[in-house]
């Protein structure tokens, strides 16, 4: 298995493209299965997640055409609804595609999608909202039958206990092409929601208020192809923005919406970062040494992002004071924790609240990944640490960034994949 070998104490520095949104792609490709012809998707990140997500459309019958960022589905061919199991559990985000499959077939045949490292993942609320539409879902064995009771979804009103991502993109897509008007109150309002509404409108669809708690779908009677570009990642953002910080370098990210970064941009600055913000980049100066930035509670959009949280923990475990973290959004989201103190990092977990003690600096360890944000935690804290720091379990990194290890040695990190 391949690790990534890091080299600290070298300040970043230099300018970075951030790739399109992995959490905005993924979507955007389950809904491209309920639209009726050709979709080309441009700045579509090239990760993992992505390639399975292909796989899946693959697998209905679509024809799928892949060059470099552009992704191409045709799905005049598409004639099945059945997702085999083994690319269900390739990833989490693969519920999503329940609702496009049943709104295309009028059925769908698949199972629980794969288990996640974050804790429980359940999908009920996907589940209550789609029944709710008119899908007659028999769960049995980890498989999940289902038959629209109609030929088509049929509008109704959905109130989400929890504003679920994933749940209000799979709501939203399904409603698109239902009979008569859907309601969503105590929706998701990610900007990757925006972006997912944003497509389905370009394919004829008519989404109103995404971005915001309450989204009005009228059911309109068939979506058409279009050509639409990916929004940028904001987590990529964030993370590198993270890096300089770590490393006291001076970089800046650009092809961004960095206002979608509004939440992190106060905490930057209480913890020493100078930064300079414009619409469609950032730049940042990292200080001699991290301050402490109090307490972080992950909440849902606009709040601070579940998504960034631990490669703050990573920058926080070097700042000077104490910090506190509270992970709002999932159950268990701290496995990083452990790898980061076999760096030399002092962290308390109790529950839902992590305590980090900070430290003046990590030593470079053999750590392992636990999961996409928390690998990616281990690299920045490897980018800050005295000597040599190996990271492996690369597979959960490689789902949401894009060769790391080259867009870090352009930014001048001593870093290599063997
Ligand atoms: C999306 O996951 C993102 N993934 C996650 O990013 C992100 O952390 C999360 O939204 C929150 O912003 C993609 O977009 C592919 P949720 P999703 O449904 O849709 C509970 C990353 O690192 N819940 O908003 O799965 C759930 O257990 C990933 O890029 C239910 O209880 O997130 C969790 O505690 C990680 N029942 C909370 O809601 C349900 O039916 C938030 O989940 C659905 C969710």
């Amino acid at each position: 298995m391949k690790k990534l070998h890091i080299t600290g104490g070298i300040p970043l520095n230099g300018e970075l493209s951030v790739h399109g949104a992995k959490n905005s792609s993924l979507p955007i490709l389950a809904a491209a299965a309920s639209v009726h012809g050709k979709t080309i998707l441009h700045n579509c990140p090239q990760l993992s997640d992505v390639d399975a997500a292909c796989e899946i459309l693959s697998s209905l019958g679509c024809r799928i055409i892949r060059t470099a960022t552009t992704v191409e589905v045709d799905t005049e061919g598409m004639d099945s609804y059945h997702v085999p199991e083994h690319l269900m559990r390739e990833m989490r985000s693969s519920i999503v595609f329940l609702g496009p499959i049943a709104a295309r077939m009028g059925k769908a045949q698949i199972s629980f999608p794969g288990g996640c490292e974050l804790g429980p993942r359940p999908i009920d609320l996907h589940l209550a909202g789609l029944r709710q539409l008119g899908l007659n879902i028999q769960e049995e064995h980890g498989i999940l039958d289902c038959e629209l009771r109609q030929d088509k979804f049929v509008g109704t009103h959905i109130s989400l206990s929890f504003p679920s991502v994933g749940a209000t993109e799979n709501i939203i897509i399904a409603a698109a092409t239902a009979e008569g008007d859907t309601i969503i109150s105590n929706a998701a309002q990610e900007p990757e929601i925006i972006d997912l509404a944003n497509f389905l409108n370009a394919c004829g669809a008519k989404v109103y208020g995404a971005g915001k708690s309450c989204i009005v779908v009228h059911g309109v009677d068939r979506l058409h192809g279009t050509e639409f570009t990916v929004m940028p990642d904001r987590i990529v953002a964030a993370t590198y923005l993270c890096g300089a910080a770590i490393t006291g370098g001076e970089i800046t990210v650009t092809d961004i919406q960095s206002e979608q970064l509004n939440s992190l941009f106060p905490l930057f600055k209480k913890m020493g970062c100078q930064l300079k913000e414009e619409h469609d980049k950032v730049w940042i100066k990292g200080p001699q040494r991290l301050r402490s930035c109090g307490t972080v509670r992950t909440m849902p959009y606009p709040g601070f992002p579940t998504d960034a949280q631990a490669p703050w923990m990573a920058i926080s475990c070097v700042a000077d004071g104490t910090s506190v973290f509270v992970e709002n959004i999932f159950e268990s989201r701290y496995k990083h924790a452990g790898e980061l103190m076999r760096m030399g990092a002092n962290i308390r977990i109790e529950g839902r609240v992590a305590i980090v003690e900070g430290v003046k600096t990590l030593y470079g360890a053999n750590v392992e990944a636990t999961d996409l944000r928390g690998g990616i935690a281990l690299v920045l804290a490897g980018l800050s640490a005295q000597g040599e720091t190996t990271v492996s379990n690369l597979c959960h990194i490689d789902r949401g960034y894009e060769q790391i290890e080259k867009s870090l040695s352009l930014l001048g990190a001593k870093i290599y994949r063997e």
